[in-house]
């Protein structure tokens, strides 16, 4: 059988770390894209040396020319710039949003079969955007945030509860951003909701409140600690766990954001829900009855991504 394709679009810091995971993990061979010339070809070149150390085969490339995904299984998209100083959201908004219509088209026209998952942010509405300029069905677009949005929340509840991080599952649901909605209903260690660990006495509503508003700024925390970027290792593993969700058809339920459509109240917008992920790309989305807090921060939570999608139309008239 042939190798699987991995194409990462983006060579930077998240890039290069999804490149070395996917090599670690044999996904298959990787393409390195980006329009910066000679960064793919060098981290491509550095990463393939690893290989007799770490002891995998996997063939690993670096090019600028979008002829050279093609027949991508997977693509995983971090092309973008982040947001720096003095840079409004729309300014934000209006330079990703032109980086996903070269990189839809890219896909449209060497990878149409690929299962996309995309990572720039504004997560939520880059996601809405490069499905609409890649014209691919929904179900092979997803975005990367929910993954790591749970996984922050269950590494500061682990050392919270002082267990494990293995014994908690954590669920978090929304946009990617200070408007996400972790649910501490859902939210679990070794079975036992939080809620009754509460009650139980192990932490209190003060703290696991703390912890919900660390998680919202979980990126941001980073950011200001790195100064010149943003998080990176845990967001490419967040994609990696995605990509083989899907290449292995594990039916894993992930929370991702997925187009979501007679779902949740909504009639087709892209946000953080948990989905099965398959061969298929993304299955199904789960419904899950919410109680009423989590219903309320959750429509504010749709209302924050409507809002970015209407920005984003008034930029790119396309888009209307
Ligand atoms: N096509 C391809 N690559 C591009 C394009 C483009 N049109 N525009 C920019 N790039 C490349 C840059 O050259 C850079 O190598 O995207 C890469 C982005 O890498 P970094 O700046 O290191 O950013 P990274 O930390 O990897 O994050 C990427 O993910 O989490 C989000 O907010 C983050 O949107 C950002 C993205």
């Amino acid at each position: 059988m042939a190798r699987k394709k991995i194409a990462l679009i983006g060579a930077g810091m998240i890039g290069g770390t999804l490149a070395h995971l996917a090599a670690q993990r044999e996904l298959g061979d990787i393409v390195l894209f980006d329009i910066a010339e000679g960064i793919p070809q060098g981290k491509a070149l550095d990463l393939s040396q690893c290989g007799p150390i770490e002891g995998f085969d996997a063939k690993l490339t670096g090019t600028n020319d979008y002829a050279d995904i093609a027949g991508a299984d997977v693509v995983i998209v971090t092309a973008g710039v982040p947001r720096k100083p003095g840079m409004s959201r729309d300014d934000l908004l209006g330079i990703n949003l032109k980086v996903m219509k070269a990189v839809g088209e890219g896909i449209k026209n060497h990878a149409p079969d690929a299962f996309v998952i995309c990572i720039t942010n504004p997560l939520d509405a880059m996601v809405w955007a490069l499905r609409e300029f890649s014209g691919l069905p929904h179900n092979k677009v997803v975005g990367m945030a929910g993954v790591l949005d749970s996984a922050r929340f269950a590494t500061f509840l682990a050392q919270e509860f002082k267990v494990s991080v293995k014994d908690v599952n954590a669920f978090v649901l929304g946009g990617h951003g200070d408007t996400m909605v972790p649910v501490t209903r859902y939210t679990t260690v070794s079975g036992i909701p939080v809620d009754d660990l509460v009650k139980m006495g192990r932490s209190t509503k003060e703290r696991i409140d703390e912890i919900v508003k660390r998680t919202r700024g979980g990126g941001g925390e980073i950011v200001a600690l790195l100064k010149t970027g943003s998080a990176y290792y845990a967001p490419a593993t967040s994609a990696i766990a995605m990509a083989e969700a899907y290449l292995g058809d594990q039916k894993r339920i992930l929370p991702c954001a997925v187009y979501v459509e007679g779902r949740y109240g909504l009639d087709g917008l892209y946000v953080g829900v948990p989905v099965v992920i398959g061969a298929n790309g993304a299955e199904e989305v789960i419904e899950i009855p919410l109680d009423d807090e989590a219903k309320k921060n959750f429509q504010v939570s749709v209302d924050a991504v409507k809002e970015l999608l209407v920005a984003c139309k008034q930029i790119d008239g396309s888009l209307a």
